[in-house]
This record gives C-alpha cells, structure tokens and sequence, in this order.
C-alpha cells in the first residue's frame, strides 16, 4: 500500500491507510515534507497533552530564526489575523486569551440559544419539506451553523451572506498542499473579513449591543482587555471554527446513517441517543483529519529524540479509528458509551466551542431525522471533497 497524503485515493477513504500505517510505522517520518506522522490513540492524545509541544513556537523562536521555509510578505496579512488570536498563541499569552474569551462565551451563553437553533433548524427544512428532496449539506448543513453564529456574533442578516465564501478562502490555507491561488484568495478574504470586523467593533463600541462581538469589545479581567487585533482575531477564529467541522460533522454523519439503514432506525425509534449519535458521528468520520504541533525544546518520546522546531502531524482520524482504544472501530455503533474520541482535541487547546457544536449536532440530527423519516440517498453516490485535513462531502442529496 502506497501512503501519499496527497493522493485522491487516500483523501477519498484515508481509513485503511491509517491501519497500515497504525500497525507497521506508527510513528513515520514523511521526508517530502520533513514531518513526523502519529497514528495511534496513545500517541495522538498523549502528545496534544504534552507541554513541550505546540501549535506555534514563535514564542520560542521567531519564525525569520528558523531554518524552515518562511511565508513570502505578501501572505503577511494572513498570518497577522492568525498570529493574534488563542489559536496561534501557546501559554502563558493563550490563558489570557482563552480566558478573557471564556469569560463571555460562557456555557450559559450557548444554553441560551438552545430556542433560536431549534427555529433555525425548522424553518430550514420548513424551506424543504414540500420538495421532497435536498441535498443535505448546502440546504441544512451550511446554513444552519453559519446562522447561529452570525446572530450570536451579531452580524446583520443582509451580511451573513460574505461570511460562508470568507471563511472557506481563509481555511483553505491549513491544506497541507493548498496553491500559491489559494494563498492569494486567503490573503484577500483576511483583508476584507478584518475590515469589516474592525468597523462593526468600532460601532459596537459607540453603540453597544446584546451580542458577542459586544461582549468581547468590552470584556475586563484583572484590568485586562482585548486588543483591536486580538478582537478581530477572535471573531474570526469563532466564526469560521464555529461552523467549518460542524457542516461536515452533519455532512459525513448523515451519510454514514443513510448508508447503514439499521443505525438508522434505531436513533428514529429511540431519539434519547442522539447524544452517543452525535459522538459516535464525529469519531466515526472525523472533520478535521490532522492538526500538526511543534517541538518546543528538544525532548524524548518513545525511544527517539526530536530537535527544537520539529514538526509532527497528529493524524486525528487515525486515532478515533484506533482498535487498542475502541472496540470494533470501523463499525459505526450509535449506542457506543465509551468513546473518548479526539475530534475536538485535548489539552489547553481543547475546542472551545464543543458545548455549542454539541447542542447544534443534537438539535439538527434529532429534528433531521424525526421530521423526515423516510430519508433516503438520492442521484449518484456521494463524493468527498479534493482536501484531507478539512474531511466533507461535495454534496448529500436525499429524497424523503
Ligand atoms: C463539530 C464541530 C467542531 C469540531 C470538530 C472542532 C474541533 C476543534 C479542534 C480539534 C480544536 C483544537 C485544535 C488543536 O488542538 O490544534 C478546536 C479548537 C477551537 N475551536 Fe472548535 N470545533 C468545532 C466547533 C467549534 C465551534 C462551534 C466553535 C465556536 C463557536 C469552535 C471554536 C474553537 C476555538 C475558539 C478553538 C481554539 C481553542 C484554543 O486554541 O484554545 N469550535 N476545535
């Protein structure tokens, strides 16, 4: 078996690679690229809980001092809006950070919306119901995230439409083989998606709101506040990580439902396990595949010693696909109890908006399913997108 993470086929179904790769090199060195592969769940949560690693170390060493490759200066836009917010910030500035943003994105917040994404959800496929067909991912799955976290931000109805395109161009970068296009376009969308941040920020600073990005404008702690750069930064990261994986957790779900008619019917006959559903969805076909970490200070792990600046790929459906953690893992199990899946990471970084993606998934897979129960595939078989770290399908036609 020929491992390319670049091949269609491995992007199409990179689930008995990871086995290979799990069983015979579970720690592989990738030389085209000078990075280190883990695919085995010890590794993988192991080392998202490891200090010495990070998800940047400019911190440590300025990335000009490195002997990596450095982003040409017209990419600089881009990863100024990256460099300022908890995304790309390691501790002690990601406590800050996470804190101050955690101090208005609070659970209460998200328990707060549980009405609003239920009436999203219904007029959605209120939208649908009489056509007897959609697909799936552009007529529920993309809209309905992007529009909780648009209204919870607070940016106005008649701009919602910029945001879905922007955040598409922007995550396009975390490729592993995206196109100097494909950084140009990134670059444009940072531009223009920091501009118009920066001017509602401004507004909401005059006039404040009930909103997030009003919160976050005038968040305090200990005397500190957010920077402009830092706000800016923040919002982005919300609105593009709070609906990105989401869509394809629906997306890639669902498809796993349809094509297995027996989970199927249990989750309709027995709605209390939408919860084991929804975790079970995002191990069984994880949406985002690989995130990659740094070494911050030369360290050993395993037997091997890895320098300073080293870089590891931490392949995440790999992990959630690992049998030494979970029994019988290529069968998709709705009922599954003990699934400490990886999808929202682990360690200081551990997905700050899983309670807001927990309640959207429950919400749209038990309203999906109850109000149209006879779902079923439809048109040609469903195909995965040309990328690997970001995993979703192009489309998900259904009758029903
Ligand atoms: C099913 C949907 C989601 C998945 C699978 C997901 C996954 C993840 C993962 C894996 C990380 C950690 C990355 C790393 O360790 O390198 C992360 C971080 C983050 N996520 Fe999510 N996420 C989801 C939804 C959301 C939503 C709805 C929001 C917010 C509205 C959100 C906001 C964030 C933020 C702010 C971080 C950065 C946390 C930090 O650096 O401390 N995510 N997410």
């Amino acid at each position: 078996m020929q491992f390319d993470p670049l091949s269609r086929e491995f992007q199409r179904d990179p689930y008995p690679f990871y086995d290979v790769l799990r069983a015979e090199t579970p720690i592989l060195y990738w030389k085209d690229w000078n990075i280190w592969f883990l695919t085995s769940y010890d590794d993988v949560s192991t080392l998202l809980r490891d200090r010495r690693l990070g998800r940047t170390m400019d911190h440590v060493l300025p990335h000009e001092s490195r002997s990596v490759k450095s982003f040409p200066d017209w990419e600089a836009p881009f990863h100024k809006l990256s460099a300022h917010s908890m995304f790309d910030k390691e501790p002690p500035e990601h406590t800050r950070l996470r804190s101050l943003v955690h101090k208005v994105f609070t659970p209460r917040r998200v328990e707060s919306l549980r009405d609003r994404i239920q009436h999203i959800t219904n007029k959605l496929l209120d939208t649908v119901q009489a056509r007897g067909e959609m697909d799936i991912l552009e007529d529920f799955a993309v809209p309905l995230p992007v529009t909780v976290i648009a209204e919870l931000l607070g940016v106005p109805e008649a701009d919602r439409h910029r945001l879905r395109p922007w955040s598409h161009d922007i995550v396009a970068m975390y490729e592993l083989d995206h196109t100097e296009e494909q950084g140009r376009q990134a670059v444009q969308a940072a531009i223009e998606f920091s501009d118009y941040l920066r001017e509602m920020a401004a507004r909401r600073r005059r006039e404040p709101q009930d909103d997030l990005i009003t919160a976050l404008a005038l968040v305090e702690e200990a005397g500190d506040q957010l920077s402009e750069d830092e706000l800016i930064s923040t919002c982005v990261l919300l609105l593009n990580a709070g609906h990105e994986a989401t869509v394809n957790v629906i997306g890639n779900g669902m498809l796993a439902l349809l094509q297995r008619p027996e989970q199927m019917r249990l989750l309709a006959q027995n709605p209390g396990l939408v919860k084991t559903a929804v975790e079970e969805m995002m191990r069984f076909d994880t949406p985002l595949q690989l995130f990659r970490r740094w070494v911050l200070e030369d360290m050993e792990y395993k037997g091997y010693t890895f320098k300073q600046g080293t870089e590891f790929g931490l392949m995440f459906g790999a992990a959630n696909r690992d049998a030494a953690r979970f029994p019988n893992p290529h069968d998709m199990d709705i009922t599954r109890q003990d699934n400490p899946h990886i999808s929202f990471g682990s360690g200081v970084h551990f997905c700050l908006g899983a309670p807001l993606a927990r309640l959207e998934l429950q919400i749209a897979i038990e309203t999906l399913i109850w109000r149209m129960p006879n779902l079923r595939l439809a048109g040609e078989t469903p195909e995965y997108r040309d990328t690997y770290v970001i995993r979703g399908l192009k489309a998900l036609r259904v009758g029903f």
